[in-house]
């Protein structure tokens, strides 16, 4: 084990400890009808970290790209191979827009999302936005195990993932908070989530 990897292992397990000792029923009722939003690109682990973040506040999870494919009966590949992606774009504006109004919960929005302008206001007003931040390498052997995003059904689904995480990171890095998503258990992830909410919510209250 190197300096670095102990450094990092302290710095871990010192995270949850803190997140024990977070008052979570004091940052769900400072959170108020807000909704915890979820940004970040494909793979990033919106879905899998907001369904345990959402059950250890005890909160709703709600995944927008599932919101909409009810709602249009189809798959997200059957819309934009059906529609295309501005009428993919537009039902995602909409249906984000409703559920903000339907907090709080933890709301997983795609990875898209965040960069439209009306939608981005929507989470200002109605929400917390954090970034899960993850390195190329970790995303890419994500997204390699499924073939359910059609951004990326080409022949050069690295390229296009680079070019993804280069135009929208300055766009993410918007959100109210950074969380970076490692391969770590998602347990950790929801830890500093808590911590980081805490230092948003309750600590700066006063501010
Ligand atoms: C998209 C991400 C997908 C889904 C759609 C478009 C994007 O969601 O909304 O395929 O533009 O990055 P996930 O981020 O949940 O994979």
């Amino acid at each position: 084990m190197t300096e670095n990897d102990t450094a990092r292992d302290l710095d871990e397990s010192d995270i949850g400890i803190k997140a024990k000792s977070v008052d979570l029923a004091e940052l769900v009722r400072a959170l108020g009808r807000r909704s915890i939003v979820l940004v970040g690109i494909m793979g990033c682990g919106k879905s899998t970290v907001g369904k345990r973040l959402a059950q250890r506040l005890g909160l709703e999870f709600i995944d927008a790209d599932s919101e909409i494919e009810r709602a249009a009966n189809m798959t997200v590949s059957e819309i934009f191979t059906e529609h295309g992606e501005p009428y993919f774009r537009s039902g995602e504006e909409r249906v984000i827009a409703r559920l903000l109004g339907e907090g709080p919960q933890v709301l997983a929005t795609g990875g898209g999302a965040f960069m439209s302008d009306a939608t981005r206001s929507e989470i200002t007003e109605n929400g917390l936005s954090i970034w899960l931040k993850v390195d190329f390498d970790t995303v890419m052997a994500r997204v390699r195990r499924r073939s359910t995003r059609p951004l990326l059904q080409n022949r050069d689904p690295e390229g296009t993932m680079r070019k993804l995480m280069a135009d929208r990171e300055p766009i993410y890095a918007k959100a109210s908070m950074t969380v970076r998503s490692k391969d770590v258990p998602h347990e950790a992830v929801v830890d500093q989530i808590v911590v980081s909410l805490e230092e948003y919510l309750l600590d700066n209250a006063g501010n």
